[in-house]
């Protein structure tokens, strides 16, 4: 079985612990979009460790891990995090494969980031200002440089000259040298080349083999360049397409959909979040959860589970499975809402409306309740839950229509529940766990 793994709302939803659970079932780990703007944080032993790059199987000594080409690629951000996992005690030389079709991201992209970011003004995006976007933009106007380009010098030399000379012209008083950029590309080239390699012919010998894939996605459904609430976008496809041509597979190479949601709502940057707690309810729900970006250390906001949004992700990227995470930090509330449509004018919506003032002006409706003063936390039965914790989790399937088969109540590996006679019970066996 080919499983993908994709966040089901604005990221963060918990995408690193679940896949890091289920790696020992998967020969190989397949990230396909994004870049260091990922955080995945996992937790092995207590010991906190951040994946940015790297795919989340990458803690695992038996597995492969594959970066895509829909994947831009910092080749600075690469090997600092590989060297940092060298330290931890993890070698990956002889697991990784890059993808020849990756782009690169350059320096001059993070200052483009930062540019673009401060001439917005009020309305900035929040990116993470890791270059992403500006990558992306000159991937699609077909400007790009790509890892296999590193290595024809004088190709590599006539596309770094011509991007910093536009470069040099967009930005005012900018005299950016070609060469030592030049240089610099080429020495990258250099350390990556023993991991680069063609990924869709990687992975369609592997599934051949009968050997599983797991493919993971980055950030979530609603910061899809696409389906999300654009422009406060990430700017690559994080939903399922993006599986196919960020790492050259076939839709029938992907077997089973599982969808990662957090039990409540959270969002960092800008752009609609209607759910979102301003105030002490929301303080609550980000200290416990402790809601902080693991990228760049901003404060999350937060707010209640939003049905439309989960019921949009579901339909776009054909969800077969739930994840749900951190349900702990649920605990000890006298009450939780969860929101069930929203009210725009006199009318009810419940499909995820593309226009932002539209969105901007939609109140949600909230089914309120009852909270659990037991808690859920480390809990890895379901039965063991509590039983408005159970009731809870039992009205987010119903009203989401998707059937919730993981449930995690904790950051380690061993704070999770996998439900029998479950979609992840099925693809993986509960025993085998
Ligand atoms: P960019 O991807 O750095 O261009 O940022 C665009 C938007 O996506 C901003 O709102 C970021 O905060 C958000 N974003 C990017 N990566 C992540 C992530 O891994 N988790 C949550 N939000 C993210």
């Amino acid at each position: 079985m080919n499983i993908a793994v994709l966040g089901a709302q604005w990221g963060d939803e918990g995408k690193g612990k679940v896949v890091d659970l289920l790696t020992p079932q998967f020969a190989v780990v397949a990230r396909y979009q994004g870049g260091h703007n990922a955080g995945h944080t996992v937790f092995v032993d207590r010991t906190k460790i951040i994946l940015r790059l790297l795919p989340s199987g990458i803690l695992h000594s038996h597995v492969s891990c594959a970066i895509g080409n829909g994947v831009v690629i910092d080749p600075q951000a690469l090997f600092t995090e590989i060297d940092e996992l060298g330290r931890f005690g993890y070698d990956v030389s002889n697991r990784l494969l890059i993808s020849e079709r990756a782009h690169i991201i350059l320096p001059y992209h993070r200052e483009l980031d930062l540019l673009s970011e401060a001439r917005r003004g009020e309305r900035k995006i929040g990116t993470t200002s890791r270059g992403i976007g500006p990558a992306y933009e000159d991937k699609i106007g077909r400007r790009g440089i790509r890892v296999c380009d590193l290595f024809d010098r004088a190709g590599l030399e006539q596309e770094i000259r011509e991007n910093v000379q536009a470069r040099n012209r967009l930005i005012k008083e900018s005299t950016l040298d070609w060469r030592p950029l030049f240089d610099q590309m080429l020495a990258y080239g250099e350390r990556m080349k023993p991991w680069v390699t063609d990924i869709s012919v990687f992975l369609a010998k592997t599934s051949a083999a009968g050997r599983p894939i797991l493919f993971e996605g980055a950030q979530g459904t609603l910061l899809d360049i696409d389906h999300g609430t654009y422009p406060f976008v990430t700017s690559s496809n994080s939903t399922i397409g993006g599986v196919c041509t960020g790492l050259g597979v076939s839709p029938k190479m992907i077997n089973g959909v599982l969808g990662v949601v957090k039990a409540y709502a959270t969002r960092v940057g800008e752009g609609p979040m209607p759910t979102e707690l301003l105030g002490a309810s929301g303080d609550r729900l980000r200290d416990s959860g402790k809601e902080f970006g693991s990228v760049t250390g901003r404060p999350r906001r937060c707010g209640w589970y939003d049905v439309v949004v989960a019921r949009y992700a579901a339909r776009i990227n054909g969800l077969d499975s739930v994840a749900l995470t951190k349900l702990d930090v649920l605990d000890g509330l006298d009450e939780v809402k969860v929101c069930t449509g929203y009210r725009f004018g006199s009318d009810v919506i419940s499909e995820w409306p593309a226009d932002l003032n539209v969105l901007a002006k939609c109140e949600p409706v909230y089914e309120t309740l009852p909270g659990w003063s037991r808690p859920s936390s480390g809990v890895t039965r379901y039965e063991d839950l509590p039983r408005e914790a159970q009731q809870y989790v039992a009205f987010l399937e119903s009203v989401t229509a998707v059937p919730v088969s993981i449930v995690s109540t904790g950051s380690g590996r061993n704070d999770t529940i996998i439900r029998e006679k479950s979609a992840a019970s099925e693809w993986f066996g509960v025993g085998t766990m």
